[in-house]
C-alpha cells in the first residue's frame, strides 16, 4: 500500500515504524515529518493543514490511505476533504474532532450518551468560576474550552491560582470547572469506523515535567504498556477493555453517529480509575503521544490492515487487535526549558549507541538534520527512547541505558517512568 502519514512527532514516527515492521512492502510517505521519520519514510512537500492540497497530492500519487497524526489537521477539516473525494483516511472529520477540540462539546456528548465523567460547570464569568470552585471544593480543576496545546488545564489546591487561570481563558469563552477525580490515569485507544470499535492495549502517560509527578503539565514525559495493576484490579486486561468499550466508547460512537458526525479514526479515552469506578477526563481524536510509542511496538496485528478497515468501514470484519506479551517503556528527552520555553537548535548525539542496546529504538519527536549532517533539536520534546523487554525491570533498565547514551546539552528527562511497575 501507499500510505501518507501527516505529522512530525514521535507519535508519527511510531506509526511509521509499525507500518514498516509489517514487512509488507508499503510505500511510506510523510509530511512534514522530521529527521528520524526521514530515515523510515519519504518526506513529501505538502501542507498537512490544507485539505485540498493533501487531496490533490493523494490523487496524483495514488495514495491508498492517509493517516492523520495530530489534532490540528483534524480540527482544520482535512479528513473531511479527503473523504469527500473518496480517499481512505484514518482520522475524524472536523465535527467529530470537536470531541477533542471543544471540552463543552465533549461534555454534552458524554452527558447524552450516559458516559461516566466528572461533574462540571461551564462558567462564563469570574463570579461563576468562584462559585463553582467553592461548590466542588479543593483540589480545583479548571479547563479552557478549546485546544490549548496542553496548557489549558490547571489542577491546584490554590484557589487564587485556579481563578487566575480562569481569568486568562475567560476572554476567549466559557471555562470548565470540574470536580477533582482521584486515582491512577489510563489512556485507552479505540479504532473506530464510525460504527464498530476495536480497542488497543492500555497505557499510562506521565504528564508532569518532574519526577514524582511534580512540576508543570507537559505533553507527556514517558509511558508504559501494558498496565499490570489494572489487569489485576479488573480481573484481566480484556475485562477492563470490555468494560470501557461498553460504558464509554460505544455509547459515544453511537451518539456521534446519531448526530450525523460519525467518528472515523482513533478515539482516545483519557480515564481516571477512581474508587467509584472509571471516569472519563478527556477525549482526544487521535493517537496519544507518547503512549503510541509503547502501544504500537506491542501490536502484533498489522496496523495498516486495522487502520484501512477503520477508514473504509469494515472494522467489523477484523478480529480484535492482538498484542505481544512483552512490555514497553518510553522515556522522553526534552530540551532545556521545556515546557515553558524550550531551547532549540542544539546538537544531539548518541542515538546509534542507544539503538545498539537490545530491545531499544529511538522515536524522533523534534529533530532536524543540520548542515553538517548531524542532528539538532527543534522543539521541546526531542526524542523518545523506547525499550521492550520480557518484564518492566528489563524494559526500564534498557530504556535508561539508552537515555544515558543520548547527548543534548541542557536536556532533561524523568527518572521514574514505570518505576512502580518495575519493582
Ligand atoms: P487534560 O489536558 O484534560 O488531559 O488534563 C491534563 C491533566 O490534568 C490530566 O492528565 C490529569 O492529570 C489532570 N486532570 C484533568 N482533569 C482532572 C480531574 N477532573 N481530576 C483530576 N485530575 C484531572
Ligand atoms: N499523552 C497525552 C496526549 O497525547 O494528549
Amino acid at each position: 500500500m501507499k500510505i501518507l502519514v501527516l505529522g512530525s512527532g514521535a507519535r508519527e514516527h511510531a506509526i511509521i515504524l509499525a507500518l514498516k515492521s509489517e514487512d509488507a512492502g508499503h510505500e511510506l510517505l510523510a509530511a512534514p515529518g522530521n529527521a528520524g521519520i526521514a530515515r523510515d519514510a519519504e518526506i513529501v512537500d505538502v501542507d498537512m493543514l490544507d485539505g485540498a492540497a493533501v487531496t490533490e497530492f493523494a490523487n496524483e500519487h495514488g495514495v491508498n490511505l492517509v493517516i492523520v497524526g495530530p489534532e490540528a489537521p483534524l480540527v482544520a477539516g482535512v479528513a473531511d476533504v479527503l473523504r469527500e473525494h473518496g480517499i481512505p483516511v484514518f482520522g475524524p472529520g472536523k465535527a467529530a474532532a470537536a470531541l477533542e477540540g471543544s471540552k463543552a462539546f465533549a461534555k454534552r456528548i458524554m452527558e447524552e450518551a450516559g458516559v461516566p465523567t466528572g461533574r462540571a460547570t461551564h462558567a462564563r464569568s469570574l463570579d461563576e468560576v468562584a462559585a463553582a470552585l467553592d461548590a466542588f471544593g479543593a483540589p480545583h480543576v479548571v479547563k479552557a474550552d478549546g485546544l490549548a496545546a496542553g496548557k489549558g488545564v490547571i489542577v491546584t489546591s490554590d484557589r487564587q491560582a485556579a481563578l487566575d487561570h480562569a481569568a486568562e481563558y475567560l476572554p476567549t469563552g466559557p471555562v470548565l470547572v470540574e470536580e477533582f477525580l482521584s486515582g491512577p490515569e489510563v489512556s485507552l485507544f479505540f479504532l473506530s469506523d464510525g460504527d464498530t470499535v476495536r480497542a488497543l492495549s492500555p497505557a499510562q502517560d506521565f504528564k508532569r515535567a518532574l519526577d514524582g509527578d511534580e512540576g508543570p503539565n507537559t505533553g507527556g514525559m514517558g509511558a508504559y504498556s501494558p498496565l499490570p495493576w489494572l489487569a489485576e484490579r479488573f480481573g484481566g486486561e480484556d475485562a477492563f477493555v470490555q468494560h470501557v468499550t461498553d460504558e464509554v466508547a460505544l455509547p459515544v460512537i453511537r451518539r456521534l453517529d446519531e448526530e450525523g458526525t460519525p467518528f472515523i479514526g482513533l478515539l482516545y479515552a483519557g480515564l481516571i480509575v477512581t474508587e467509584a469506578g472509571v471516569r472519563v477526563i478527556e477525549f482526544n481524536a487521535r493517537f496519544g503521544d507518547p503512549e503510541t510509542q509503547v502501544v504500537l511496538p506491542r501490536l502484533v496485528t498489522p496496523l495498516s490492515r486495522l487502520l484501512l478497515a477503520a477508514a473504509t468501514g469494515t472494522l467489523e470484519d477484523e478480529p480484535a487487535p492482538a498484542f505481544s506479551d512483552d512490555v514497553a517503556v518510553t522515556v522522553v528527552v526534552a530540551s532545556e526549558g521545556y515546557p515553558e520555553s524550550p531551547v532549540t537548535g542544539r546538537p544531539i548525539t548518541g542515538i546509534v549507541e542507544a539503538e545498539a542496546i537490545a530491545g531499544v529504538h529511538v522515536a524522533h519527536a523534534a529533530t532536524a538534520q543540520a548542515d553538517d549532517g548531524g542532528l539538532i533539536a527543534t522543539g521541546g520534546r526531542v526524542l523518545n527512547v523506547v525499550a521492550r523487554g520480557a518484564d518492566f525491570r528489563e524494559a526500564r533498565e534498557r530504556a535508561y541505558r539508552g537515555i544515558a547514551e543520548i547527548r543534548l546539552e541542557g536536556s532533561h528527562h524523568r527518572t521514574d517512568i514505570a518505576a512502580r511497575v518495575a519493582q
